[in-house]
Order: structure tokens, then C-alpha cells, then sequence
């Protein structure tokens, strides 16, 4: 099908899906081919299933919506580990076969509706969950459904959706197809713009690919996102301390972040297959050339939803080889989620200056680097004789540490063969080949900022500089 084609079929499916979706789910066998809308692969399905049951926040004693609940893959994983699960879905067949299969947890209740025509009492539920479910709502729906979800949502409370992006995953073949296949952006926009009668709204704490889709099917478009319920004032002081988003900056350009991979591998002697960590990996320059050149794999964390799913839309496109050695996430505040001893290299660049706690983000590096594995960081200080200076991406700055501080503190996390330097000569040559170079098209805030960076960093006030250290 061309992409006109395609496009055409989605307004198409826009306009009639409620009609649709009840024709095409009352037609389908309770199967989990069925609910997965793919030719079963065990291992995947399985792995799939605990890949996203590790994204749920705690839920003992909790009480959650199953939307979409289909035969109830996920009603019984739940039903294991919350207080209570409601499990919601149009199907009479498949909510038949999820009550057969899962009516021995005595914390389980079913309904067969359409998830548009529930009616609950507000703040009585902690977890939305839906697992390909909102694919097959149009936008309107998806909009009405995110309201809804904000009154029955607790204080605090969570919601978690999962969906299949951007393109069909296409191993069954299907008559006809209710669904609409939508960017993540689309998604975290409809998050957004959500609102609660009382003004509350979501925060978008994570949200990344699927890595056993990556692994089986080579596909990152199978995508997550994990959401928390917060009052109107909660929402503003949170924004405050967003990074700001400057790909124009000349430390962020391709051939400045170019440059830095290129540095990174050949002090670090990275070989084929080994796993590197980038701790804010922006829209992937670096992990994509990391894995072109090393033949590494790369988890890219970032806690820009726009950034992150730029490189991930990169992925979709890239050629069958890279695009399964990366796996793309966001996460806010960049709280990382990773398996301890499970990289040969952590990398930052220009990101730890971000962190409120720099202390407690290096303690979780050594954690998750592989014995004898390594840490490259390179970022923002302050002059050891000044007074700390702000962080100069930051709209509300958490304070700069200074270079030896840094060094003590990866000590303190138990790195061993601290190292650091002093590039401040090189980031001053950098930013003023930005300011000067008529291509380089910098906007204006940003050329306010990189001004003041190179008149700090002259008076000694900022400091560049990088750090390697071992476990
Ligand atoms: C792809 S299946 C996924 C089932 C299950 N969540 C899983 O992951 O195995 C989608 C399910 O959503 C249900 N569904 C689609 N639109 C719905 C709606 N508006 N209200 C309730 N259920 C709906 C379908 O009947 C089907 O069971």
C-alpha cells in the first residue's frame, strides 16, 4: 500500500470506527494472534508481556482498568500483583474467554462495553492500563477517553497505554484493518492537552520502544508511555525545570557530537556487540554513530519526548542493521531504569550538569556498568575559585559542581581511575565557530546563552571538561 493510500485508508477509518472496531472485534477468535494481531512468536509475546509489566509503577493494593482487555493477557499478570482489576471490553467473545481463563482471581471484575460508555466515580482507580487499545480509538475518542481517565484517576495516580506507531506490524493478513497507526508525538500531544475538571493534567514520566519488538521483529514502533495524574501547580513546577532544547547549540551539532563519538571510541576501545548506556542521547546523533562505526548497541535516555521520538522516527527509517542496535527512552528528570552490571560503557555529554542529585545519578551509573566497564562524561563546571555558577542550559539551574568536586564525587560512587581535564579552551573555540559561522543559523535565545558560555568560561567562571573512570 503507498503512503497515499495508507493515509487515505486512515481518514477513512477515522470517520467510521466505531461501526468498524465492533464488526472487526466481534469477528475475531479469542486467540492470542488475535490479540496481538500477529502470527505468535512465544518467546516475543512473553517477553513482550514482562517488558511491560516492568514499566508499571508499584501496585500492591491498587485498583486498576484493564481497557481493552481482550481474552486478558495482561488481566491475570495484573491480577497477581494489584489490590483489584477491572477488565473492560466490547467483545463478548474475548471478555468470555479473559473471565474463563482468569475468574479464579477473586480481585477480578468484567464488563463488556465500549470503553467510551464508562461511567466511574471520580478518583476511583490508581492504573489506567491499555495495552493496544487507543489505535483503535479515533482522535476525538482518544481526547473524550483522556478526560475521562483524569476523573477516575487518584491523586498521583498513573495511566499506561501502549501502542503500535507509526506502521502496521503486517504479519497477518487482514481484510480490513480499524486502526490507526500514529506517531508518539501524536500521542504525548493528546496527553498534553488533557484536562480534568479540576485542572488536572498528565506528566509524561516515560516512554520508550518496546526492546523485544526491536530484538524479534527489528521494529522500534511498538511504543509505551507512562503517565502520572498532577494538579494544575504541581505541572508548573515541574516545567521550571525542564532542560532547554537547543539542537542548534554548536556543542549539540552533528559534527561537534560527531566529533565527541569519535573521541569516546578511541579512548575507550569499544568493540562490536558491547552495550553502551548514552545518558541524554538528544535525538541520537551519538548513539547512531556509535552503533554505525563500533557495531555497538545503544540505549539512548533523554527526558525530551520530542527529541526522544525524533530518534526513534531515525530508527524506523534507518537500514535493518542499525536500527536493532538502538533502543530510544524517555524518562523525566532522567530517572534511569536499567539492570545493574548491564553496560560496558555509561556515556554523558553535556547532561549531568541537569541533575539535581549528582551525587545519587552517579551512584546509579556504577551501578549499571559491568565490572570493570567504564564512565565517560563530559559537561558544564564551575571555576574552582567562583562562586557556583548556573547551569547554563537550564531554565531554573541546579548548581554546577567544579571539576575536582565531580572527580571526588564519582570516587565517592565507588569509581576507581578517576581521570578528569579541562577542555575549556576547546569549548571556547566551539562556541565562537558557532557564533561566527554564518551557516550555523543559531536563534536568538540561543545566541544570547552561547555568548554568555564563552564570557564565562574566559573569566574561568564555566568550565568544560571531561571525566573517565572504571568499576
Ligand atoms: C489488540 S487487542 C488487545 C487485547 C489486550 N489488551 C492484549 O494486549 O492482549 C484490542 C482489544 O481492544 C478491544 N477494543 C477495541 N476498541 C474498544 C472499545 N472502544 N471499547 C472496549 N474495547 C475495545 C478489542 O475488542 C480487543 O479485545
Amino acid at each position: 500500500m503507498t503512503m497515499d493510500q495508507q493515509k487515505e485508508q486512515q481518514e477513512e477509518n477515522e470517520n467510521q470506527l466505531p461501526t468498524l472496531r465492533k464488526q472487526f472485534w466481534q469477528q475475531q477468535e479469542p486467540t492470542v494472534e488475535a490479540m496481538i494481531q500477529a502470527v505468535s512468536a512465544d518467546d516475543l509475546a512473553s517477553q513482550d508481556a514482562d517488558e511491560v509489566m516492568a514499566m508499571l509503577p508499584d501496585l500492591s493494593g491498587k485498583r486498576v482498568l484493564d481497557l481493552g482487555a481482550g481474552i486478558g493477557r495482561f488481566t491475570g499478570r495484573l491480577a497477581r500483583v494489584v489490590g483489584h482489576v477491572t477488565a473492560v471490553d466490547l467483545s463478548q467473545t474475548l471478555i468470555e474467554e479473559n473471565r474463563a481463563k482468569n475468574q479464579h482471581y477473586p480481585n477480578v471484575a468484567f464488563i463488556c462495553d465500549d470503553v467510551l460508555n464508562l461511567n466511574l466515580p471520580p478518583g476511583s482507580v490508581d492504573l489506567v492500563f491499555s495495552n493496544w487499545l487507543l489505535k483503535y480509538l479515533s482522535e476525538a475518542e482518544v481526547a473524550t477517553l483522556l478526560g475521562h481517565a483524569l476523573s477516575w484517576i487518584a491523586p498521583r495516580g498513573h495511566i499506561f497505554f501502549r501502542e503500535s506507531c507509526y506502521m502496521s506490524l503486517g504479519s497477518v493478513n487482514r481484510a480490513s484493518n480499524p486502526t490507526i497507526y500514529r506517531r508518539p508525538q501524536h500521542y504525548a500531544q493528546l496527553l498534553r492537552q488533557a484536562q480534568g475538571a479540576d485542572l488536572s493534567t498528565f506528566r509524561l514520566l516515560r516512554s520508550k520502544s518496546i526492546l523485544a519488538y526491536i530484538n524479534y521483529e527489528n521494529t522500534p514502533n511498538q511504543i509505551c508511555f507512562l503517565a502520572q495524574r498532577v494538579s494544575g501547580q504541581q505541572q508548573e513546577q515541574q516545567m521550571q525545570g525542564q532542560a532547554i532544547d537547543a539542537p542548534e547549540h554548536p556543542l549539540a551539532t552533528k559534527e561537534a557530537t560527531k566529533a565527541a563519538a569519535v573521541r569516546v571510541g578511541a579512548s575507550t576501545g569499544l568493540k562490536e556487540g558491547q552495550k553502551v548506556l548514552e545518558v541524554g542521547c538528544g535525538q541520537g546523533d551519538m548513539a547512531f554513530f556509535l552503533a554505525r562505526h563500533y557495531q555497538v548497541h545503544v540505549h539512548g535516555v533523554d527526558d525530551s519526548p520530542d527529541s526522544v521520538y525524533t530518534a526513534i522516527q531515525r530508527q524506523v527509517e534507518a537500514d535493518h542493521i542499525v536500527r536493532r542496535k538502538l533502543h530510544f527512552e524517555m524518562s523525566a528528570g532522567l530517572e534511569l531504569h536499567c539492570e545493574d552490571d548491564s553496560y560496558d560503557l555509561i556515556l554523558s555529554r553535556q547532561t549531568l550538569h541537569t541533575s539535581q542529585d549528582k551525587q545519587k545519578t552517579l551512584a546509579y551509573f556504577y551501578r549499571c556498568v559491568k565490572p570493570g566497564g567504564r564512565v565517560v562524561i563530559t559537561d558544564y563546571c564551575t571555576g574552582a575559585s567562583h562562586p557556583p555558577c548556573p547551569a547554563p542550559t537550564y531554565q531554573q539551574a541546579p548548581a554546577l559542581a567544579t571539576v575536582d568536586g565531580l572527580a571526588t564525587m564519582l570516587r565517592e560512587a565507588g569509581f576507581k581511575a578517576v581521570a578528569s581535564e579541562d577542555l575549556s579552551q576547546e569549548l571556547i573555540k566551539t562556541l565562537e565557530n558557532g557564533l561566527n559561522n554564518p551557516q550555523a543559523s543559531i536563534s536568538g535565545s540561543t545566541h544570547d546563552l552561547v555568548q554568555e558560555q564563552v564570557r564565562l568560561a574566559k573569566e574561568g567562571q564555566l568550565v568544560w571538561a571531561s571525566f573517565t573512570a572504571v568499576k
